[in-house]
């Protein structure tokens, strides 16, 4: 694949592409620059009809996600690039989230402010049992603003995530774990990328067009209200029976 200044990207097991964070003078902080290199590697990823799964994770040499968004980058800002948005690529965040792929974040080490924000905008996240969480902007006088507030709330519920929001506090895998932010802990860094290929493995084997519908249907289940993603998942649905043999005759005959 391309080549990249701030991640890597590589094809493993044939069906998975793995990108790396790789900005290790800054513990990964992500600047717009490397947010859109993220977004266009998964992009390419999306387009390429041979990749079936996709892991975000940090690099070997350093043993972190990601320590935020990049604040020496956000200072050179002026007041009007910010109010005019220039230079901010807010809406990175979102294109990131909407890959069609599966992503699995595979998180080491600090995932803090915008790296738990970029680990939630994955569709299941890894983690070894020494990795720490937080949403520590509130400490710079700043909020979170690549959708922590809204996914971190949805996924800790509103009391846990308003304290840890309202103080910046640090909180470890343990916790993520219980809470249902991450998936599965592993013992170390080796493990959790040993763990990540293999869940990307198991997931490339099934059926693409599922996958992308289920993602999408679980996915809505946190933008719409239950009716509409029930409909979504109803439709989507019938087209998967309509497109695969399960709708045709053996298994109806079994049936009778
Ligand atoms: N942006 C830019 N540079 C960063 C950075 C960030 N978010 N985090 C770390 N760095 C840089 C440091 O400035 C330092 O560079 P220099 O050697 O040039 O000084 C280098 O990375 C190593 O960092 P430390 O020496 O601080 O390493 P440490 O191990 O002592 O501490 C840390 C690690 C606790 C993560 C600490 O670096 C830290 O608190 N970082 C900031 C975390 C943070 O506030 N993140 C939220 C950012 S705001 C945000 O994310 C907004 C959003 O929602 C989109």
């Amino acid at each position: 694949p391309h080549s990249y200044q701030y991640i890597r990207a590589s094809t493993r097991l044939e069906r998975v592409r793995l990108v790396e964070l790789h900005r290790p003078a800054v513990l990964n902080a992500l600047s717009p620059a490397v947010l859109l290199e993220i977004c266009h590697a998964l992009q390419a990823a999306d387009s390429n009809p041979e990749i079936r799964c996709i892991i975000l994770a940090g690099s070997p040499e350093l043993k972190v996600f990601a320590a935020g968004a990049d604040i020496k980058y956000m200072l050179t800002l002026s007041s009007e690039d910010v109010l005019n948005q220039k230079g901010m690529h807010l809406g990175t965040w979102d294109k990131i989230y909407r890959t069609l792929k599966p992503m699995v974040a595979a998180v080491q080490g600090l995932a803090l402010g915008g790296g738990c924000e970029l680990a939630m905008c994955c569709d299941i996240i890894l983690a070894t049992k020494k990795t720490r969480f937080g949403q520590p902007e509130i400490k710079l006088g700043i909020i979170p603003g690549g959708g922590g507030t809204q996914r971190f709330t949805q996924i800790m519920g509103k009391s846990r995530a308003m304290e840890l929001v309202l103080t910046g506090d640090m909180f470890g895998a343990v916790e993520a774990n219980n809470r249902g932010l991450v998936a599965k802990l592993y013992d170390d860094y080796e493990d959790l990328m040993k763990g990540a290929l293999y869940l990307a493995y198991r997931i490339s084997g099934m059926s693409p067009i599922a996958i992308a519908n289920t993602k999408r249907s679980v996915n809505e289940s946190f933008e719409l209200g239950l009716t509409s993603g029930l409909k979504t998942e109803q439709a989507f649905l019938i087209q998967g029976l309509l497109n695969s043999r399960l709708g045709e005759g053996d298994d109806e005959e079994e049936d009778e």
